[in-house]
């Protein structure tokens, strides 16, 4: 039998993009300065926040991580099995993970031909699993592309006649408030066909008690998570915030069904912020919001996949009961 090995392809076309230096000092100014004060979590990533937050990941009390493995392990091949015969996987994030090495080794096994894309805005990110990945899996046709999700997908969808499946994983969703997140899979949606589909991860609502540690350790790696974006306003536009200043918080919103982030000022301060040529007064005990994290129970997954144009065909959770695997068909 002859095997047919395939070299990974990644295109980076971060076409008209404004320059990520300007548009951090944009926002970074605009949040502090407003009203009640704001950071924007799709900061956190630095290079040091990415790796803090791969330690998140390991934690016993962020279970996140843990039950969406678990649900991979035992369903990946009805997954895989859900979707037509050699459906182009597309993936939101680079999957360097475990997590989605279990899915492709499913679709490896099943498919005759698997075609794997990844979309990530690092391209270094990328570069670095997509080269994994294919010494891994030799077999495995990976044609990554370097942008923001939107222009990626629609880079790729472009030139697609195959059914295709868009995953994402790691409840990244949750980010997103609920508005954002049903524009995001209505935009994404009028870029597909009817045999396309969404394969997305999903942190369910559940007790303070089980939420709040996992968004605040007995370790403290996730208040370093948060800490460090004050760390990279000080590192990237000459902030002098002195992070021993600030403390971490989280919050369970029941209400809202929403882990709350803050750094929390312990004194009345002045911070100079150099590049930006601001001046930010905090006064004690002033929050700035720096994350929501979003849960959802089962009624809000369904009305998640109705207003967007998807309905949820099928539902994978961990056997607890606390994370969810959702798959959306075009309807
Ligand atoms: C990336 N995202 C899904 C994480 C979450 O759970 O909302 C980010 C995170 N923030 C604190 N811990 C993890």
């Amino acid at each position: 039998m002859i095997e047919t090995i395939s070299k990974p392809v990644i295109t980076l076309s971060h076409a008209n993009q404004e320059n990520p230096a300007y548009v951090f000092g944009r926002d970074v100014s605009a949040g502090l300065n407003s009203s009640p004060k704001r950071l924007s979590s799709v900061y956190f990533y630095d290079g040091k926040g990415s790796r803090i937050f791969e330690q998140i990941c390991d934690l016993d009390e962020y279970y996140l991580t843990r039950k969406e493995t678990e649900i991979l392990r035992k369903s990946a091949h009805d997954i895989i099995g859900s979707l037509q015969h050699n459906t182009h996987l597309i993936e939101l994030g680079s999957g360097s993970s475990t997590k989605t090495r279990i899915l492709l080794e499913a679709a490896l096994a099943q498919f005759t031909r698997t075609r794997y894309s990844p979309i990530d805005v690092s391209s270094e990110m990328l570069t670095k699993s997509v080269n994994e990945l294919s010494r891994r899996y030799p077999q495995l046709q990976i044609e990554a592309v370097a942008d923001l999700y939107e222009k990626g997908l629609e880079n790729i969808l472009r030139s697609e006649d195959t059914p295709v499946c868009i995953m994402w994983l790691g409840s990244s969703i949750g980010n997103l408030s609920r508005q954002e997140a049903s524009e995001f899979l209505l935009h994404v949606r009028s870029d597909l066909d009817a045999d396309d589909s969404v394969l997305l991860g999903i942190d369910l609502r559940k007790d303070a008690s089980i939420l709040e540690p996992a968004y605040d350790d007995a370790a403290g790696v996730t208040a370093a998570f948060n800490l460090n974006l004050l760390d990279r306003i000080n590192r990237e536009v000459g902030g002098h915030f002195r992070t021993e200043k600030f403390h971490h918080q989280a919050v369970y919103n029941v209400v809202e069904g929403r882990i709350e982030m803050y750094l929390v000022s312990e004194i009345d301060q002045e911070v100079r912020i150099d590049k930006l040529d601001t001046n930010i007064h905090l006064n004690k005990n002033e929050k700035i919001l720096t994350e929501y994290s979003y849960k959802y129970s089962q009624s809000e997954i369904i009305n998640l996949a109705h207003s967007s144009g998807f309905q949820l065909q099928k539902q994978w959770l961990d056997e607890s009961g606390w994370f969810s695997l959702n798959y959306f068909k075009t309807k």
